[in-house]
C-alpha cells in the first residue's frame, strides 16, 4: 500500500524550535517525529512511502536514506516552492498507482488504517476523510456530513455561532488516484479549500470517517509537548515506546543519575547524560541525549532537546530547550516558554512565561 506523507511545510506556529529543524524531525520521546509516524505506517502494512518536501529537506533524506533501514521503501519528491497540500501530491503523481493514502505530516494518531481502507472500499467512495471530534471546532477544518458518511460541506474554522458539528478534518485521507485529475499540476492547491470542493461540485462521493482514535496535531509548542505527556501517561500509542517501558523513568545508554537526585516519573532521559547531585527532575519530562543538568537543579515538566546544559540550581518550569542550547547558573525559565536551539540564558536571568527566544542568540 501507498502513502504521500505531506512534510513540506515550514511549520511557523512551532517556532522557533522549526527554525533549524524542520517539523518532521522535531522529537518526540527522543526519536523524530517522522520516524514514529514512518513505524506506524509500516505496521499497518504501508511500506511504499512518498515523502513530498520544500522547507529544509535535507536532513529528512540524510536520517531516513532510502527508508530499508526502517522497514519501508521511501521517495521523495521536492517543491520548488511550496504547493499546497493537494498541490503538493499531484506532483507526486508519477509515483502513484491506483488507491493510497495521504497524511499531514503532523499528526499523531493510533487511528486503524485497515479499518479505514476497508470502509473506503465498502462506500466505494473517490476520496475518505478521517474525522476526529474536538471540543472547540474554531481552530480547525470542520466537515458537515450530508447523509452519513457521505460529507456535503467544508466550513473553515468556523465562528462560534456556525458551528455546526464537532467533527474536524483529521489530515488523513485515503483518494483514488483519478481525484488527481482535478489538481492543476505546479499550482499551489490545497484539499480543504480546492480539492475536496471541486470534488463535491462534480457530484464525486466523498466520505467521512469518524473515530475516536488517539489524535493530535503537533504543530503548537502547546501540543507538541502535550503528545509527548500522553504518551508518557500511557495515553496514545507508538511503537518506538514499548507499554513495558512505560515506568516511572526510562534512562538511556551511558547516562547517570546521581544518587541524591530525585526522579519523579514519568521521565525518559536519553543516551549520554549526567543528572547531578540535589537536581529534581519532576514528570512527565523529556531529556535528550547527552544533556546536563548540574546539582540542584530543577527541571518539571518540560522538553529538553540534545545537549543541553542546564547550570546549578536553574529552574525550569513546563518549557522547551532547543539542541545545544544552556540555562546558566540560577536562572530561571517560565512555564510556556520556548527556547530555540543554541541559545545561551546567562546566570541568573529570567525567562518569562510564554516567551520565545530565537536560536543562536544570548540572553
Ligand atoms: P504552520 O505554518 O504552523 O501552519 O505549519 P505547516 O504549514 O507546516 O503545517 P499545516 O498544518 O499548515 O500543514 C499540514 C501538513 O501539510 C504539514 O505536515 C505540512 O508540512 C504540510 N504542508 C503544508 N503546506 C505544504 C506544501 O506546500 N507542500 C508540502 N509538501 N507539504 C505541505
Amino acid at each position: 500500500m501507498q502513502a504521500v506523507l505531506l512534510v513540506g511545510g515550514e511549520g511557523t506556529r512551532l517556532r522557533p524550535l522549526t527554525c533549524k529543524t524542520v517539523k518532521a524531525m522535531v522529537p518526540i520521546l527522543n526519536r523524530p517525529f517522522l520516524e514514529h509516524l514512518v513505524s506506524y505506517l509500516a505496521q499497518h502494512g504501508i511500506d511504499d512511502i512518498i515523502l513530498t518536501l520544500c522547507y529544509l529537506p535535507d536532513t529528512i533524506e540524510k536520517y531516513f536514506g532510502d527508508g530499508s533501514g526502517f522497514g519501508v521503501k521511501l521517495t521523495y519528491v521536492m517543491e520548488e516552492s511550496p504547493l499546497g497540500t493537494a498541490g503538493a501530491v499531484k506532483n507526486a503523481e508519477r509515483y502513484l498507482d491506483d488507491t493510497f493514502f495521504v497524511f499531514n505530516g503532523d499528526i499523531f494518531t493510533d487511528l486503524d488504517l485497515k479499518a479505514m481502507l476497508s470502509f473506503h472500499r465498502e462506500q466505494k467512495a473517490k476520496a475518505t476523510i478521517a474525522l476526529t471530534p474536538v471540543d472547540d471546532p474554531t481552530a480547525y477544518g470542520v466537515v458537515e456530513m450530508d447523509s452519513c458518511p457521505r460529507v456535503g460541506r467544508f466550513v473553515e474554522k468556523p465562528k462560534r455561532e456556525e458551528v455546526t458539528s464537532n467533527l474536524i478534518n483529521a489530515g488523513t485521507y485515503i483518494l483514488e488516484r483519478d481525484v488527481l485529475t482535478e489538481i492543476p499540476p505546479e499550482t499551489r492547491f490545497m484539499f480543504e479549500h480546492h480539492l475536496f470542493p471541486t470534488l463535491l461540485r462534480n457530484g464525486s462521493l466523498i466520505c467521512g470517517y469518524p473515530s475516536d482514535a488517539y489524535w493530535i496535531d503537533i504543530g503548537t509548542p502547546q501540543k507538541y509537548c502535550q503528545v509527548q505527556y500522553d504518551l508518557l501517561q500511557g495515553k496514545g500509542r507508538t511503537s518506538l515506546y514499548s507499554r513495558s517501558r512505560r515506568e516511572e523513568m526510562s534512562c538511556g545508554a551511558r547516562s547517570s543519575i546521581h544518587p541524591m537526585a530525585k526522579v519523579e516519573g514519568p521521565v525518559v532521559i536519553g543516551d549520554d547524560c549526567s543528572i547531578g547531585p540535589h537536581v529534581q527532575l519532576k514528570g512527565p519530562a523529556v531529556i535528550g541525549n547527552n544533556c546536563r543538568i548540574l546539582d540542584g537543579a530543577i527541571v518539571e515538566r518540560s522538553i529538553l532537546w540534545s545537549s543541553v546544559l542546564v547550570g546549578k540550581k536553574a529552574c525550569l518550569e513546563d518549557c522547551i530547550v532547543g539542541n545545544n542550547s544552556s540555562i546558566g547558573e540560577g536562572s530561571f525559565v517560565g512555564e510556556g516558554s520556548v527556547i530555540g536551539e543554541n541559545v545561551t540564558v546567562t546566570d541568573g536571568s529570567r525567562v518569562e512565561p510564554a516567551e520565545k527566544i530565537w536560536p543562536d542568540t544570548e540572553v
